[in-house]
């Protein structure tokens, strides 16, 4: 049945083409489509006349009021941090997808939960393709966690995994990881875009049949993609990322879809010689230690999911040459353009012949446009060589017209940064308090509705 037929699938989006073309006809991304066996239909599968011979027993079709609303059960991993990403635990028949770099911690907090959940009384399985049993062992052993009874497959075949989970169904079992797992209907090698999405969507179907829940390890690419489909994204229930810079302690778990709780909440961990702990309190774990202010950094208030996270954002404004480059770590490189036009033409200040360079500490990813004016100020700073007052804190969104807009909550972001002792905030108008507040006392707002006025405001703190 295997012919030798080739196929061009997208490695962003799955989709397919009979030949080569610069340009992905389904998503439209550019030089994404590689060579792939096409595969024949497996007993003519997806044909449409295939579906109406199958049409006798069909689900029933019932109003939504007739429907039970049932609550999902939940159970928890163990790890409240991990919990609070999953929107309270893992939940039976759910399919989380938990990708990040490779060494970042997914193994070592995968390996933690399934032995917590162990040992409160949920059969488990860890089915390890990258690493041996005895590999995995000396992790267990390094963790601290003596005696665990987690049941251990070193296995890369889908059919046998399979044949395994519906042997002895686990209430939660890891597939570590996707990549490595490859199935025998298919000719296509392991870890190509074909493989990945044949076994992740068979996994899925097996998990829904049998109500266990599967978490799935991804890899993800250097710009930081789960790598293979973007498909995979779409056929499970819950997207992990980690995050976090590898040579410091700290990793940031971010939801970025769950159908089973709030997205972009995240966890905080620290990696320790006995594995992940989570950081309860985690708002100041980004800030880096100035003994004085220093030109070119900005601390500011992040609000990720429930918690008001402090960042410090650095930035370095250098003589560049004739085509001056504009790099950003943790921060959207095209919204680092467009503040830098806002800059020049509302502010006053030209970077039009400098080289800038703008950095998130700690390996955060900051995706909220509240960070706007912090970066302003970091880069403002920079050129000028002075630095911003001693526990100064800024938000707020920049726009195109150099109106400063508010922040979601700011109020709570306000909060917390008077209880970490900081004492000058730059803010939207908007998100000034009407009346004064305990909480806020040692606090000095500034408030500004446009870049203008915020530059005026650096120059009169200069002066005071
Ligand atoms: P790992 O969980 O293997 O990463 P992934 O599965 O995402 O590739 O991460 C292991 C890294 O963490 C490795 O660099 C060593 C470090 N580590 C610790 O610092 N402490 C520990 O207790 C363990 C198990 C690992
Ligand atoms: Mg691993």
């Amino acid at each position: 049945m295997a012919t030798s037929k080739t196929v061009f699938i997208c490695s962003q989006c799955g989709g397919e083409s009979p030949r080569w073309l610069g340009k992905c006809p389904a998503c439209g991304a550019w030089n994404t489509l590689v060579e792939s066996v096409a595969e024949a239909p497996a007993g003519g599968r997806n044909r449409l006349g295939s579906a109406f011979a199958a049409l006798a027993p069909a689900a029933p079709v019932q109003p939504l009021a007739a429907i039970e609303a049932v609550e999902v059960a939940r159970s928890p991993t163990g790890q409240p941090e991990l919990d609070r990403v999953l929107g309270g635990g893992i939940v039976a028949g759910g399919v989380v997808l938990i990708g990040g770099d490779p060494g970042i911690g997914k193994s070592t907090l995968l390996l933690q939960a399934l032995d917590a959940l162990q040992r409160a009384g949920l059969p488990t399985l860890y089915v390890t393709g990258e690493e041996s049993g005895p590999q995995v062992a000396l992790r267990a052993r390094r963790l601290g966690l003596t005696g665990s009874q987690v049941p251990v497959m070193a296995e890369i075949q889908l059919e046998k995994i399979i044949a395994t989970l519906a042997a002895q169904p686990p209430a939660v079992a890891v597939i570590d990881s996707i990549q490595t797992v490859y199935s025998d209907q298919l000719s296509s090698a392991p870890g190509s875009v074909a493989q990945v999405r044949e076994c992740a969507a068979h996994l899925t179907r097996w998990a829904k049949a049998a109500g266990s829940a599967i978490v799935l390890v991804g890899h993800v690419t250097k710009d930081g993609q789960l790598a293979g489909p973007r498909v995979l994204e779409h056929m499970v229930d819950t997207v992990l990322y980690f995050e976090g810079d590898t040579h410091s302690a700290f990793r940031l778990v971010r939801a970025i879809k769950n159908r089973f709780g709030a997205v972009n909440e995240i966890g905080v961990f620290a990696m320790t010689e006995h594995g992940l702990k989570g950081v309860s309190n985690p708002s100041a774990i980004f800030l880096s230690q100035h003994a004085e202010p220093v030109p070119g950094s900005c601390v500011l208030v992040t609000l990720e999911g429930t918690r008001p996270l402090l960042v410090e954002i650095q930035a370095l404004v250098d003589g560049g040459g004739p085509s001056p480059r504009r790099l950003s770590v943790g921060l959207e490189r095209d919204r680092l353009a467009m503040l830098l036009a806002v800059l020049h033409r509302h502010g006053g200040v030209a970077t039009s012949d400098q080289d800038v360079f703008v950095n998130a500490v700690g390996g955060v990813r900051i995706s909220e446009p509240a960070a706007d004016l912090a970066v302003l100020l970091a880069i403002t700073s920079s050129l000028r060589g002075k630095p911003l007052p001693k526990g100064f804190i800024a938000f707020g969104e920049v726009g195109l017209a150099g109106e400063i807009r508010p922040a979601p909550r700011g109020q709570e972001r306000l909060r917390e940064a008077a209880k970490l002792g900081f004492s000058v905030a730059v803010i939207p108008k908007a998100n000034a308090p009407r009346k004064p507040e305990r909480a806020l006392e040692g606090l000095t707002i500034h408030a500004v509705d446009r870049v203008d006025q915020a530059m005026a405001l650096l120059r009169q703190l200069d002066a005071g």
